[in-house]
């Protein structure tokens, strides 16, 4: 899969893509992440890709012109368009969860848009195919959002961990009806016994199938009280 970033600053992105496992996922090929430097198609000698906000106010707007040359130039040819998808990373978007991530990982190629300054003109919806959020809240740019994108997808696609490794965790774990979206279950490592505090006597009992109830169990009572908001959605939502 190929994942193109589209930033003013892509040398941001050095450092976390360096490490551990999307490292390894780059090195292994499964993954090819490229950027695509907004600045290269930016306006005359200055190379301007921005500009103040019509009807006034304090920022500057990112050009749809200089972003539409961007995007068409970091589009892969060889990739037809269903196997593309063009997202602009907005505060506005679409949150980001773990079934975009899931189908994000399906794709040939994902461009992420960063954008800067005040945002980026309204006009370039037109050559995007949706806006997406990473949280109510926002941040300086798109940057920070691209990389929690690129490694939530990463480390599903085939071959980057073992398949056991994602089936179980937090919002991919199925409940007892097969269906649910929950936490996973509480984690324990040596030592047995620390600070006065005990591993569950079960963990402990070699007994799979009891081990697999309870850490079941665990997974409600802890999405119970923790997120209950995750009950009501399936993980076909
Ligand atoms: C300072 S923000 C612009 C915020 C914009 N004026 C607004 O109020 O919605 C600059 C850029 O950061 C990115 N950004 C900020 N918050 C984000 C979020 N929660 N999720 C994804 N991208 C975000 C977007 O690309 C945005 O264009």
């Amino acid at each position: 899969m190929k994942i193109s970033i589209l930033t003013l600053f892509p040398e941001m992105f050095q450092g976390p893509f360096d490490f551990s496992i999307i490292k390894h996922a780059q090195q292994k090929n499964l993954v090819q992440i490229a950027y695509t430097n907004i600045r290269d198609f930016g306006i005359g000698k200055h190379q301007l890709v921005d500009d103040t906000a019509y009807g006034g106010g304090v920022g500057m707007v990112m050009r749809v012109d200089v972003l539409h040359k961007a995007i068409e130039h970091a589009k892969d040819q060889s990739v037809p368009d269903k196997k593309r998808r063009i997202v602009l990373l907005s505060a506005q978007g679409k949150p980001f969860d773990q079934k975009t991530a899931r189908e994000y990982a399906q794709l040939q190629q994902l461009v992420l848009i960063c954008g800067h300054y005040e945002g980026v003109d309204e006009r370039v919806k037109k050559y995007i195919d949706e806006e997406i959020s990473i949280g109510d809240f926002v941040t300086t740019g798109g940057e920070l959002p691209a990389m929690i994108i690129t490694d939530a997808l990463t480390r599903l696609l085939p071959g980057v961990l073992k398949d056991e490794a994602t089936l179980h965790e937090s919002f991919s774990q199925t409940g007892t009806d097969l269906n649910t979206v929950l936490l996973e279950y509480p984690q324990y490592t040596k030592p047995q016994v620390y600070d006065e505090q005990d591993v569950p006597e079960i963990l402990l009992s070699g007994n799979h199938k009891k081990i697999a109830q309870w850490r079941d169990e665990q997974s409600n009572i802890r999405t119970l009280k923790i997120r209950p908001d995750l009950l009501s959605k399936k993980i076909t939502d």
